[in-house]
């Protein structure tokens, strides 16, 4: 595995890869490290499916509010190396801040109306930081193809979205959510919990895994389905929605409230984020009714 922690390096070492292998498809998958088994599982496939696997490891100031977790989101670049070696990757890029903001940027990509819920709406300017950051990656790279978990299915939807409009030549491939042993999806943030939150934090994944019965009941609307899963949710006493929301996806889109959910065909979303303690969980699943 070679690392890089430089652009220069970076851009060098594809370019000696595309002249000896000018065919080969590049398979990217950025990362802002801390690496757990949902990483490994996007750098498997995309080493299985392509010739040169690129990763990625860097904490991006721009997608954090001012009173987020910018400087105590966990970092671990040595144990990560290792991780990504074993996981199939040939090139590392871990660049400083310096690096990839060598002086304050005044070119932003952002992104509407899929932004404008959820995650979006939440935390405002994070998804103009991602756009901004995977749209400088992916023109550092230029891969064939990049790698995104659906656990984050709004970045799923915001990202896609920009490749499109933006004529991107690149292929978005997503990747299933890798969950823990008890449903909790996997995520760097979970090391922040305490051994009582860890426990409740369950109840994201066993929400959604209802609301799976739910969803199909005679009659069922979206308000009603709405209320069931945040009653479920309120039965973890140390749970604080941020939100949940049932959403057309990958547009994004609010059903009118009373809508019969029987008769709705397209993808539909539920997306879950859930504060416990300072500690916010975001976990959905997606349901193909009709
Ligand atoms: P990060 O949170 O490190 O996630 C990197 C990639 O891993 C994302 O595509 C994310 O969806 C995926 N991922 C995280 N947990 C996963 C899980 N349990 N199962 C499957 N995939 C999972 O997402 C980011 O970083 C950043 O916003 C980034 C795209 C790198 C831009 O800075």
């Amino acid at each position: 595995m070679i690392r890089c922690s430089t652009i220069q390096e970076l851009r060098e070492q594809l370019a000696r890869l595309r002249r000896n292998a000018p065919e080969s498809l590049i398979g990217f998958v950025p990362t802002m490290g801390y690496l757990h088994e949902g990483h490994a599982s996007l750098m498997r496939r995309a080493s299985e499916e392509c010739a040169v696997t690129v990763l990625s490891i860097f904490v991006n100031p721009l997608q954090f509010g001012p009173n987020e977790d910018f400087d105590r989101y966990p970092r671990d670049l040595e144990r990560d190396g290792k991780l990504a070696e074993a996981n199939g990757v040939d090139i590392l890029f871990a660049p400083a801040v310096k690096e990839i903001y060598p002086t304050k940027p005044l070119t932003r990509v952002l992104i509407s109306e899929v932004t404008d819920r959820l995650c979006g709406a939440s935390r405002p300017g994070h998804f103009d930081g991602v756009g901004t950051v995977v749209s400088k990656l992916f023109n550092l790279v230029q891969p064939d193809r990049a790698y995104f978990g659906m656990k984050d299915a709004q970045q799923v939807a915001v990202i896609e979205q920009m490749v499109h409009d933006l004529n991107i030549p690149v292929q978005i491939v997503r990747c299933e959510t890798v969950r823990e042993a008890d449903g909790l999806a996997m995520s760097s943030r979970n090391v922040y919990l305490s051994a009582e939150e860890r426990e409740q934090a369950v109840v994201l994944s066993k929400t959604l895994q209802a609301a799976s019965g739910w969803l199909k009941q005679p009659g069922m609307t979206p308000a009603k389905l709405s209320k069931l899963i945040a009653e479920r949710i309120r039965t973890a006493s140390l749970a604080r929605i941020d939100y949940a929301e049932l959403l057309t996806y990958p547009e994004l889109a609010q059903l009118d409230s009373n809508t019969d959910l029987s008769v709705i065909s397209q993808p539909l979303i539920i997306a879950l984020a859930v504060k416990f303690g300072s500690t916010r969980l975001i976990d959905n699943r997606l349901f193909e009714l009709g």
